[in-house]
């Protein structure tokens, strides 16, 4: 087998050096256009995309058969002489002169029309188009930025398990699994671990995937989705709303310099991620009850918000923009109420703009052990069940807040996409569980 001499990449960040001067390459067949004695091939590797040209008078008889038999994504090594031709994508091509065939696919599965629900039982191979590259590249992306936020701001990585025994975000999500003669759940949400290390590490933060047993089916909901979470001690609301700002201000700024090829390709104009920088503006629970109900919607205090309500108020903003001090019975045990107003408590949550919804949830947790206790109790949860998260307030407890940050939907966001699934490599909801 021939080694490839260079990556597609390579070739057009090169190319004027390369000008007339043999490359190998190796890849797939993206596309092939026959025109009788000429035949394109759009040879995708790893990196890029690039036009292979073969002229029947300028190649072996041997050689023009191989190409006329290559299918779509039959694995290649091409070895061919690097053109300009402004015709071509990219404004360079390779002039074939030799081709290796390792791999012949059969006959591609995914038709031009196929149905959503084909595409994602093919998802295994549906990944391979370029519109599927673009989104794992600005995941990518983003990934790295939150990292690079993180590590740049003093904060440490760690690792919380994912088989955990008792609910952070209410039983009726959790995923049960047998852990030998016992039984365990899947996380939902590593905060409470998050709140051991910070006695630790003060600032930390993990990457990791959480678990949810949804059964609605929505645009915006997994059952597993990948949580970017963190966790400090000795902060409050208001400074913890200012990391949240600031980290998804961070992704945006570096995923719009980094990707904005792939933000185009997408759909989705770059300037719209670029101006996503702090302050986000801020109303309260209270607030928003106030301007849905001239809105027209049938709300009252006390009522959560779904997706209806998160979309009729982000028609106000252009950014993300917070809601913070929800009513206690809508939030988590965990939640610290509001010394001056304790039926409600000091969270937040952050709303992507466009009807992308809630991309963050956070905010300031109890750090007495009484008022932990009560909530406990009242919201119909087992203390026994939270020995370790109790002993937590009663070994030199400290106020701390900390969030959590929904990374297939802000991929969602960024990306204009119509729903979560395609956010992921293999989407898993309450109807895909395959490939
Ligand atoms: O609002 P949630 O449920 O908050 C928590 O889990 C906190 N314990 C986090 C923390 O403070 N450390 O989830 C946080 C975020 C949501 O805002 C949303 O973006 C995302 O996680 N999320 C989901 N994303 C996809 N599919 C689901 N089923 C999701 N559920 C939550
Ligand atoms: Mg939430």
């Amino acid at each position: 087998m021939w080694i490839k001499t260079h990556s597609v990449q390579e070739v057009f960040d090169k190319a004027e050096e390369l000008l007339d001067k043999e490359v190998t390459l190796s890849g797939w067949v993206y596309h092939k256009r026959e025109h009788g004695n000429l035949i394109f091939i759009d040879l995708r590797d790893g990196t890029g995309v690039i036009q292979i040209s073969i002229h029947k008078d300028k190649v072996d008889d041997k050689v023009f058969e191989k190409t006329e038999e290559v299918t779509r994504e039959s694995s290649i090594i091409v070895k061919g002489i690097v053109k300009r031709d402004p015709r071509a994508p990219g404004g360079y091509e390779i002039s074939l002169k030799d081709l290796e065939i390792v791999g012949l696919a059969e006959e591609w599965p995914i038709p031009l029309n196929a149905s959503t629900s084909l595409l994602f039982d093919m998802r295994h191979l549906h990944l391979r188009s370029e519109r599927q590259r673009a989104i794992l590249l600005v995941r990518e992306s983003v990934f790295e930025a939150a990292q690079e936020y993180f590590k740049k701001n003093g904060w440490v990585e760690v690792h919380p398990p994912i088989f955990i025994t008792a609910a952070c975000e209410g039983g009726a999500t959790l995923f049960e699994v047998k852990y030998f003669d016992r039984k365990a759940y899947l996380t939902q949400s590593s905060q409470l671990y998050l709140e051991a290390l910070i006695y630790v590490l003060e600032k930390v933060y993990c990457i990791a995937p959480s678990f949810r047993a949804e059964k609605s089916r929505t645009r915006r909901h997994l059952t597993e989705f990948w949580h970017i979470e963190a966790e400090a001690a000795w902060m409050e609301l208001e400074e913890i709303m200012k990391v949240e700002e600031e980290l998804v201000s961070y992704i945006c700024q570096k995923v719009a310099k980094e990707r904005s090829k792939e933000l185009e390709f997408l759909g989705r104009d770059p300037k719209d991620i670029k101006k996503v920088k702090p302050p986000f503006e801020r109303i309260s629970y209270d607030e928003a009850i106030e301007r849905l109900q001239k809105k027209g919607l049938d709300i009252k205090w006390g009522e959560d918000f779904g997706a209806v309500e998160e979309r009729k108020l982000a028609e106000d903003f252009d950014k993300p923009f917070f809601i913070y001090k929800y009513p206690k019975e809508v939030k988590a045990f965990y939640h610290m109420p509001d010394p001056e107003r304790p039926e409600v408590v000091l969270c937040n949550d952050m709303i992507a703009p466009e009807g992308y919804g809630e991309i963050i949830g956070g905010g300031q947790r109890i750090h007495d052990k009484e008022l932990l206790l009560k909530r406990i109790v009242e919201d119909g949860y087992d203390p026994k069940d939270y020995g370790w998260y109790i002993d937590l307030r009663r070994y030199g407890t400290v106020p701390h807040s900390g969030f959590g940050l929904g990374a297939d939907r802000v991929v969602s966001w960024i990306c204009k996409l119509s729903h979560i699934r395609e956010a992921v490599p293999f989407p898993r909801t309450y109807s895909r569980l395959y490939p």
